[in-house]
């Protein structure tokens, strides 16, 4: 059996990880399988929004310890480089990601989710990246995207204290977008790809790369994309389908993604 699954339920491509029995470690062969799931998800283009859950308590609890222990500084450089490409994979994915976090989601956990574009958490989840515990620094981006996500001084405090948090302080600090009942986790998961997926998509995916490009820049630059993006979106049959509608004060949009 599969630790990674795949399926495509409509237009969401749903990758769950599933080896409770490591509560989802991240090793080598663990992470190549989420890359086949990610690979999935980028060559189609059916597949509008990107769903990533975990089984039972984790979502992923860090990087497979067991696999660091013996790296030198060198094998720790190529082995980091998996993590890191599959974050950077994820981030750039064409279509928005939604992580579903269900459970523990530390170190390369924590760093997977916030390498997703929205974070929703169950009330069980719990958040860390408690790498300086174990000698290391966090190792697939967390030094670079907790900070952007919750500020530098939230982030330096969580980074150096190792410490763990739990969902509803996620959401306080900025780190989640919501938080539910673990039951509801899924259908609020879906809920909001539904919301997304009604819209024009041509759109959705140049908003994503606007933000995503604006955000490493200046602003000056940002909003060159941004221009860029907008005159794209124009040259689209779905402008005319979203735009037309309005003027004709009908509610129904059937966009075609062209
Ligand atoms: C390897 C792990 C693991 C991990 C859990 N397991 N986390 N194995 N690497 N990160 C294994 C346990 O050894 C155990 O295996 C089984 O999963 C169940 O875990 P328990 O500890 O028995 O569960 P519990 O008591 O509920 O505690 C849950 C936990 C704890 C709080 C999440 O497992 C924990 O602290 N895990 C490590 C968390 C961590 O430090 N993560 C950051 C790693 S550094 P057995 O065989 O004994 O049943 C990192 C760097 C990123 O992520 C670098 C990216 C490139």
């Amino acid at each position: 059996m599969s630790t990674v699954l795949y399926e495509k339920k409509g237009h969401v491509g749903l990758i769950t990880l599933n080896n409770p029995k490591k509560l989802n470690a991240l090793s080598a062969a663990f992470m190549t399988e989420i890359e086949n799931a990610v690979a999935e998800v980028e060559k189609d283009t059916d597949v509008y929004v990107c769903i990533i859950t975990g089984v039972e308590k984790a979502f992923i609890a860090g990087a497979d310890i067991s696999e660091m222990c013996p790296l030198t500084a060198a094998g720790a450089i190529a082995w980091g480089k998996q993590g890191t490409d599959l974050n950077l994979r994820i981030e750039n994915l064409r279509v928005p990601v939604i992580a579903a976090v269900n459970g523990f989601a530390l170190g390369g956990g924590c760093e997977l989710a916030m390498a997703c574009d929205i974070r929703i958490a169950s009330e069980k989840a719990k958040f860390g990246q408690p790498e300086v515990g174990l000698g290391i620094t966090p190792g697939a981006g967390g030094t670079q995207r907790l900070p952007r996500l919750v500020g530098a001084g939230i982030a330096k405090e969580l980074l150096y204290t190792g410490r763990m948090i739990n969902a509803q302080e996620a959401y306080r600090i900025g780190l989640v977008n919501k938080v539910t009942a673990p039951e509801e986790l899924m259908d609020a998961a879906f809920a909001l790809a539904d919301e997304i997926i009604k819209n024009a998509q041509i759109a959705v995916q140049q908003t994503k790369r606007c933000v995503n490009r604006g955000i490493e820049t200046d602003i000056v630059t940002g909003i060159d994309f941004e221009q860029q993006a907008f005159a794209v979106c124009n040259a689209t049959e779905d402008k005319q389908i979203g735009m037309g509608a309005f003027l004709r004060k009908e509610k129904e949009k059937n966009f075609v993604y062209r």
